[in-house]
């Protein structure tokens, strides 16, 4: 079976790479879907995001990484996906996820498998990182170290901007 691990990644952490790693395990292939939350204010640009993860996913076979720019459920369809998975954090994450895979479901028919998030990297979020690191903080301990290099380098390029 073709799974799929859709979700922004600005930028990927630990427990990202964590439930694609355990996907890989549970299915014959994963795509790692690159999209965008409106919501968001991003640090890397798409194409940024699809490298880091490309490079953080490299040791796993199975594993490839394709941007996703409209629908999950038409993105699904086109790549011979069939089944979305996702990592529940806690009981936030589930009250939002539960919807998502409701919706997608009801748009067609494809069905959502959670994965509990490792304890060990429940309390990281992609959210707080960027923060962390864009406020001059260590995020080296919640990111590969591929991810937590260009970290630094991008906001060492953003500082500059901004003394100019
Ligand atoms: O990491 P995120 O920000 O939680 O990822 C959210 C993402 C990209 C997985 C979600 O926004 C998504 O599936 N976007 C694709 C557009 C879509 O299908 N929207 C309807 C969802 S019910």
């Amino acid at each position: 079976m073709r799974a799929v691990c859709p979700g922004s990644f600005d930028p990927a952490t630990h427990g990202h790479l964590d439930i694609i790693e355990r996907t890989a395990t549970l299915f014959e292939h994963v795509l790692v879907a690159v999209g965008r939350n409106s919501a968001k204010n991003y640090l890397f640009d798409p194409d940024e995001r699809v490298d880091i993860l490309t490079e953080a996913t490299a040791h796993l076979r199975n594993v490839a990484v394709k941007p996703l720019s409209g629908l999950l459920v038409d993105y699904c369809r086109d790549e011979g996906v069939d089944v979305v998975v996702k990592g529940l954090r806690f009981a936030s994450d589930f009250e939002f996820e539960l919807q998502m895979a409701q919706m997608n479901h009801a748009l067609s028919g494809i069905e959502t498998v959670c994965l509990p998030t490792a304890a060990r990297w429940a309390h990281v979020s992609s959210t707080m990182v960027r923060e962390i690191a864009l406020l001059g903080g260590d995020v080296t301990s919640f990111v590969p170290v591929g991810v937590a290099e260009r970290i630094r380098a991008k906001v060492a390029g953003r500082n500059e901007g901004s003394q100019r």
